[in-house]
């Protein structure tokens, strides 16, 4: 098995890391820099509970290697807060009651915020479709959608640390 070491930005920090040739990212995330907020639903693309961004754009980051990150920005659930204040997500999925065993939040949190970016007011129909790589079995996703809508009517706080520029 080849080892390799890469540089990777992850909520704001740069760390170096070495990764075996088949190590995902969401391992990694999980078991060499322990940021486990990023969840392991099924290993296979289908749940969405492991998604982050990955320069900007949200992946299942157990379909990612790690290796292939090099050089990359990556944002998880854990850097999606301030130092102070939650995400406008966060306190509305939150105030909405769109949790229940909370395992899909990370990755709905995630994918809410990156369609938050692109659609500032999304429908609905566009919350809907925005989650459509994230399953819940909880919640009937009515909620979620609630804390979406309801998040894009908070005042947004300054861009995400993989949104903001260089
Ligand atoms: S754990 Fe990655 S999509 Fe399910
Ligand atoms: S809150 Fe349990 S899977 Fe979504």
């Amino acid at each position: 098995m080849a080892f390799h070491k890469i540089n990777i930005t992850i909520n704001g920090g740069l760390e170096q890391v070495v990764v075996p040739s088949n190590m995902t990212l969401m391992q990694m995330l999980r078991e060499t820099v322990a940021l486990t907020g990023t969840k392991n639903g099924c290993s296979a693309g289908e749940c969405g509970a492991c998604t982050v961004l990955l320069n900007g754009e949200p992946v299942n980051s157990c379909m990612v290697l790690a290796v292939e990150c090099d050089g990359a920005k990556i944002v998880t659930v854990e850097g999606l807060a301030g130092d102070k204040q939650l995400d406008p997500i966060q306190e509305a999925i939150i105030e909405a009651g769109g949790v229940q065993c909370g395992f899909c939040t990370p990755g709905i949190l995630i994918s809410s915020r990156a369609l938050l970016d692109r659609n500032p007011n999304p429908s609905d129909e566009e919350i809907r479709e925005g989650l459509v790589g994230n399953l819940c079995r909880c919640t009937g996703y009515m909620r979620i959608v609630v804390a979406v809508k309801k998040a894009a009517r908070m005042k947004m706080v300054p861009a995400p640390v993989s949104m903001a520029s260089d």
